[in-house]
């Protein structure tokens, strides 16, 4: 274990009470400056609320918002989701390393979660901004319940998840843009990345890796320029006091019910109460070819209904939507 971590380990350990440089330089086995300037890393590249205190020494108060496994599994009431739980600080992506768990043989069920990633992933091979410590990143492993073509409605069961986690902690009330953004006041605070790896032998699907992604508490002033306007963060929106283990651990016992009663579309009144886009006009993609029309709804499957201009219904499996300028600027 890294000296940081080492150091982050025993500060958690003792979360509420303060640990003096002394005691710590001699556990970790190093001086007391170096036991500062640990405290130092911690602080400006992980983001970790160290309080210091010249005779005290250092503590992380007891109600700061720590991604720790036991939180989580104090709170977990699945029978499968989070069995086998991973916690890194910061990884590349959760889904590539849950994808690598994967291949490895990992359990359904599995979850890699992480307080910051250095390459996170979007959809359509965007990069998905994930700092230290100011979101909740992780990724969900799926071995069952993946007979197609249900497998894409299990996107739909964790966007229904996420707004409904949201809705319950915090009363805020979130919707969704389809196929797999959360967002409040048409803005976004969460996004899904669903990939699954196939069985070349029988064409069966193998696995797939749900990875999440909620904005926590950046600000337009801790966001890159290019996210103003389209992104905002739990706090940014009101939400008091968000815990990362409690919200991955509300999470988690909902996509475990959607994923459950999937086969009787389960997920589907409350995604289509919560579908944004129903009666606006957009713009969609079907590949390269652009589109648009009004959105008439969702279908059973999770596919989203377009009426066009010419008057012809086109049912979209996947691809991307946004809404038409005109309809936007009526906002
Ligand atoms: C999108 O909005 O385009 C999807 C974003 C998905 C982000 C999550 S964060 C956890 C997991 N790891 C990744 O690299 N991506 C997903």
């Amino acid at each position: 274990m890294k000296r940081k971590e080492a150091l982050y380990a025993i500060l958690v350990e003792h979360a509420g009470t303060y640990c003096s440089g002394e005691v710590l330089a001699q556990q970790l086995g190093i001086s007391r400056a170096a036991v500062w300037k640990a405290v130092q890393t911690l602080r400006t590249e992980s983001n970790v609320p160290i309080q210091s205190h010249a005779k005290l020494g250092y503590c992380i108060p007891k109600d700061a918002d720590l991604l720790l496994e036991n939180a989580v599994r104090q709170r977990l009431q699945t029978k499968q989701l989070g069995n086998v739980l991973y916690h890194h600080t910061t990884v590349s992506s959760t889904n590539t390393v849950c994808k690598q768990l994967a291949a490895e043989g990992a359990a359904h069920g599995t979850v890699v979660m992480a307080d910051g990633q250095s390459a996170g992933r979007g959809r359509m091979g965007r990069t998905f901004y994930s700092p230290v410590n100011t979101g909740l990143y992780f990724s969900v492993l799926l071995r069952e319940h993946l007979v197609m073509p249900m497998a894409q409605q299990v996107t739909c069961c964790a966007a229904v998840a996420v707004a409904e986690a949201i809705e319950a902690l915090y009363q805020l009330p979130a919707q969704i843009k389809w196929v797999n953004d959360v967002l409040y006041q048409k803005k976004k605070l969460c996004g899904i990345l669903t990939e699954a790896a196939w069985n070349c032998e029988d064409g069966q699907m193998d696995y797939m890796v749900v990875g999440i992604g909620v904005n926590v508490r950046q600000t337009a002033v801790t966001m890159p320029s290019e996210l103003h306007g389209i992104v905002s963060s739990l706090e940014e929106s009101g939400c008091k006091q968000v815990n990362r283990s409690e919200l991955l651990a509300e999470i988690l016992n909902r996509f475990e019910v959607q994923i459950e009663t999937l086969p009787q579309h389960g997920f589907l009144e409350a995604y289509r109460n919560r579908s944004c886009l129903t009666g606006e006009r957009v713009i969609a993609w079907r590949g390269m070819e652009q589109l648009e029309g009004v959105v008439s709804g969702i279908a059973e499957d999770g596919a989203l209904l377009l009426q066009l201009d010419s008057g012809e219904q086109v049912v979209l499996q996947s691809g991307e939507v946004t809404l038409h300028p005109q309809a936007a600027s009526r906002r």
